[in-house]
């Protein structure tokens, strides 16, 4: 569970470490069956093989395990977050939104795997006016560039407008350094496949850059609306129960 090495734990054990239903045991061949009551230098510790958790990604952070310069998407989870965790597929640096964190490989497998076709649902703000010529292009497929010709998708327009005033909503680095575009829209995407900045492709290739981008939901898992960016929380055994019957 994240405590240590085997080497350690035998010797913390043997120091009297542990304590099982209020008796500190020193072997540590000992067998328990999961029902006993287990204290961890005086915490409870509880064996459970996988976990799963609901993170609000910020901008700002990379969707990796581990970076030696950069803050990584499971440096959100604290110190004390067990070693084996991943983020399950990614987001961009400046996306924000939903994502699953688990050891659960298998899961993962699941939901990334291309031929399960897990739909991802985007809210975007882009630079200029979304068509319904280009609902019908994400409706069809179309050939986004060179290495990509993207599966039918659903492009919902939310709203046109001129840009805001204020300029408040969130660029790109590119676009930070670029003017504010005359004509803002707002879009829902939903995706079933997660190629390399995909939505931002899809756009670009229709002469459309986009500003914010924010996944507001993965398979039947949608993001929590009282979990703040930057937030986590584990997923509740009705989330887990649909993940698990999904794509079967
Ligand atoms: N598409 C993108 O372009 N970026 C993401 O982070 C996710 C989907």
């Amino acid at each position: 569970m994240n405590l240590g090495t085997r080497k350690e734990l035998k010797q913390e054990i043997r120091k009297g470490a542990v304590l099982v239903n209020g008796t500190p045991v020193k072997d540590p061949g000992l067998s328990v069956d999961g029902t006993e009551e287990i204290l961890w230098k005086g915490k409870p510790v509880r064996f459970t093989a996988y976990e799963y958790y609901l993170l609000n990604k910020p901008a700002g952070v990379i969707s990796a395990s581990e970076d030696p310069k950069q803050t990584t998407v499971l440096d959100l989870l604290g110190p004390d977050r067990r070693r084996d965790l991943f983020p399950v597929g990614r987001l961009d640096k400046d996306t924000v939104g939903l994502l699953l964190i688990s050891n659960d490989g298998e899961l993962a497998h699941r939901l990334l795997s291309p031929k399960k076709h897990v739909d991802k649902t985007y809210y975007a703000r882009v630079a200029g006016r979304v068509t319904d010529e280009d609902v019908a292009a994400f409706r069809e497929g179309f050939d986004v560039d060179d290495s990509l010709h993207s599966l039918p998708a659903r492009l919902e327009i939310l709203s046109v407008t001129g840009a805001p005033a204020d300029s408040s909503y969130v660029t790109d680095s590119a676009a930070s350094t670029a003017s504010a575009p005359a004509v803002v829209s707002e879009v829902k995407v939903t995706i079933r496949e997660g190629k390399f900045h995909q939505i931002k492709r899809m756009f670009s290739a229709r002469g459309m850059e986009v500003l914010y981008l924010k996944r507001l939901s993965m398979g039947p898992l949608t993001l929590d609306p009282d979990l703040p960016e930057g937030s986590f929380r584990p997923l509740t055994e009705g989330e887990l129960e649909a993940l698990r019957s999904s794509g079967d």
